[in-house]
């Protein structure tokens, strides 16, 4: 069978059936239409026991040749790159196929001369500027291994990063726009690196001219490297398919972030399906994801995706809400944006200025919308609907994780149907199921609710999902293979219809979605028990109107602790120093204890229930060491 576009429910429901059937045929199928430079000659072999997963293991080939090099014959004059900086007056810039391609090899160019090897860790830490975009091409191109990190990370968290990764090259700008704030990312990054003298060299580009200190040795110009380079003509690396690709930093349940590592094959067979058959995309369409490059998002669906599928992506510098709350609108009637993806995260916030912003705003290029990140409620979902496609534009909502490397469960735009507040049907090749805490497999549906309710798991891989966790394969099986035999647990939970449509309700571990971010309740402890006046702490998340998840954080401070909203102050300093603002606890409360098991296990399900405003139905206290404890935190909630 030859593959095709999904182009209707009954097709859907075939090649559905024919992945899981046969699923070396049908990925064979797809992944045969990509340019190799040795062709694979098995598709996949696998083990979720000692996870080992390698797809088109033997083929070698380079993801910049699929994302570049092959439109060059029939697309070298057309848009690749559209990108709309922060300040609305200020130039679009554009780039075609032919000249993204020439800029990236010109970059790969000057990675080489600073002697960058195949292999070698290269850290960005850049705002959303087209040269992000560059760089990491460029990384790929040379078979370099990128990991972003996101713009809004601390000085600390870099220094965690660069050294886990052990990332000898670093990218990086003076500083990013951002609504009407400058954010100085160069100096960050030197702050980072008092701790990392391994790092070779730092890249420096001038985006906002503003002033930063260049070490002697270490750091050069972005503009003076490319300059002495001039056109270069740099051909793509052979890349096994199983070569790492690169590296993004997540948050899970325990310790530090860890390095999810995607391939090149796989997940350039993953990225350009995924964005196919859930947009819809068509010839000539403008696509805007306003995620940053800094999150998986980014990587799928503003710079793998809409490259390999040969479209044209746009890049925003800002912020949905400057110069005003219109700003996405006016984006999209000045470029006639075809489809839009954003956060529900986002939506919810630009709900709250109205709808008279969409006045003189013209959104009839729009084709389709979607939604990434959390759980999107139904009122946000009808807004977007109503206010933004006007009732006319199918809205994908689209589940997935960093370490699926793309959309696993979503309506397919147009073609499958979309259902508020439900992703609904997994993708081709995507087998979920749901799983009680002992790891059984729920079918039963529930009376009351009509649904089968339990825990997310998938039971056979995909192309694009992750292979390790950097430097520590261990950590991957205990992370996702080690909860339940033989299957990949998501950390979410889910309900199924008797239809198979899935409804994801959140983590059921301990990660928060704060705005769409992945936050580890443990990290955040971590951080604030760095600071002197803190004794111990517990973090838990709560239900809040924009936000999705609010930070609700439960401390107990030294005996000289005087100043309550000094401490409360200084504790989110830290956290912003060590994580990142986006970290920040939104509710403090300062406690005496906090209620333990006997055994001196923090009981979160109380305070879980404490966060959320849910006092009625706490739950046993008697078992706890000491059960006036939870009256006291009761009261004094915040
Ligand atoms: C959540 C972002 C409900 C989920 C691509 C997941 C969602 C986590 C949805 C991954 C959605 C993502 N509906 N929840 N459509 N999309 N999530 O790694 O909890 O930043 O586990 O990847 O976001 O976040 P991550």
């Amino acid at each position: 069978m030859k593959f095709h576009r999904i182009n209707s429910l009954e097709d859907y429901k075939a090649q559905y059936q024919r992945s899981v059937e046969n699923p070396e045929a049908f990925w064979d199928d797809i992944a045969k239409t990509f340019t190799w430079q040795k062709p694979y000659t098995k598709v996949l072999q696998w083990d979720f026991q000692h996870p080992s997963i390698q797809w088109f293991a033997d083929g070698e080939l380079n993801i910049t040749e699929n994302c570049l090099d092959r439109h060059l014959p029939h697309k070298a004059n057309q848009t690749a790159l559209v990108f709309e900086p922060n300040d609305p007056s200020q130039k679009v810039r554009t780039y075609t196929y032919a000249e993204l391609h020439q800029e990236v090899m010109n970059f790969s160019q000057v990675l080489l001369n600073q002697g960058v090897l195949k292999g070698d860790r290269v850290c960005i830490y850049m705002g959303m500027v087209p040269e992000l975009t560059i760089a990491v091409l460029a990384c790929a191109r040379i078979g370099a291994i990128h990991s972003v990190i996101f713009g809004g990370f601390s000085a600390q968290s870099i220094t965690d990063r660069i050294i886990d990764a052990q990332a000898e090259f670093v990218i990086t700008q003076d500083a990013a726009y951002r609504g009407n704030k400058i954010i100085p990312l160069k100096p960050v990054i030197d702050d980072a690196l008092l701790k990392c003298d391994f790092v070779q060299k730092v890249i420096v580009l001038t985006h906002a001219k503003e002033p930063v200190n260049m070490l002697k040795g270490r750091d050069i110009w972005w503009e003076e490297e490319m300059e002495l380079v001039g056109k270069a003509n740099v051909p793509p690396a052979i890349m096994n398919a199983e070569d790492p690709l690169f590296i993004l930093y997540t948050s899970g349940s325990t310790g530090k972030p860890k390095g999810v590592v995607h391939t090149c094959g796989g997940y350039m067979v993953w990225a350009n399906y995924t964005f196919e058959q859930v947009f819809q995309y068509q010839e000539n369409e403008l696509h805007f994801c306003t995620a940053d490059i800094g999150w998986i998002t980014g990587h799928s669906y503003i710079v793998y995706g809409p490259l390999l599928a040969g479209a044209k992506t746009l890049m925003f510098e800002g912020i949905p809400t400057y110069p005003d709350a219109g700003r996405f609108w006016d984006i999209v009637e000045k470029h006639n944006v075809n489809i839009l993806y954003t956060a529900p995260t986002a939506i919810r916030s630009l709900m709250t200025f109205g709808t008279g912003v969409f006045e003189g705003r013209d959104l009839s290029s729009l084709r389709v919308l979607g939604t990434v990140g959390e759980p999107i409620n139904e009122e946000a979902w009808n807004w977007y609907d109503e206010n933004v496609g006007k009732k006319n534009c199918p809205i994908v909502d689209t589940w997935w994780q960093t370490e699926t490397g793309g959309v696993m469960i979503s309506n397919l735009a147009g073609i499958t149907p979309s259902r508020p507040a439900w992703a609904t049907l997994p993708l081709p090749g995507i087998q979920p199921l749901l799983v009680d805490e002992k790891g059984i497999e729920n079918t039963e549906i529930n009376a009351e609710t009509g649904f089968v309710h339990g825990n997310l798991c998938i039971k056979f891989p995909w192309p694009g999902m992750l292979r390790t966790t950097y430097g520590d394969h261990h950590r991957c099986y205990t992370n996702y293979f080690a909860t339940y035999e033989n299957l990949y647990f998501t950390g979410d939970g889910a309900y199924r219809d008797s239809e198979g449509n899935y409804r994801i309700t959140g983590r059921v571990d301990d990660v928060l979605n704060v705005s769409g971010h992945r936050i580890g309740t443990a990290e955040v402890e971590n951080a604030i028990n760095m600071h002197v006046g803190v004794v111990e702490s517990a973090v838990v998340g709560y239900p809040h109107d924009i936000k999705g998840q609010g930070i609700y954080a439960f401390v107990i401070c030294t005996d000289h602790t005087h100043d309550k909203d000094l401490i409360k102050r200084d504790i989110n300093e830290t956290i912003s120093r060590l994580i990142g603002p986006i970290a920040k606890a939104d509710k403090i409360q300062i406690v005496s204890g906090l209620p333990k098991t006997r055994s001196g296990k923090i009981m979160r399900r109380i305070l879980r229930k404490i966060a959320e405003g849910e006092l009625q139905s706490l739950g046993d206290t008697s078992t706890l060491l000491d059960p006036g404890v939870v009256e006291e935190i009761v009261k004094f909630r915040v």
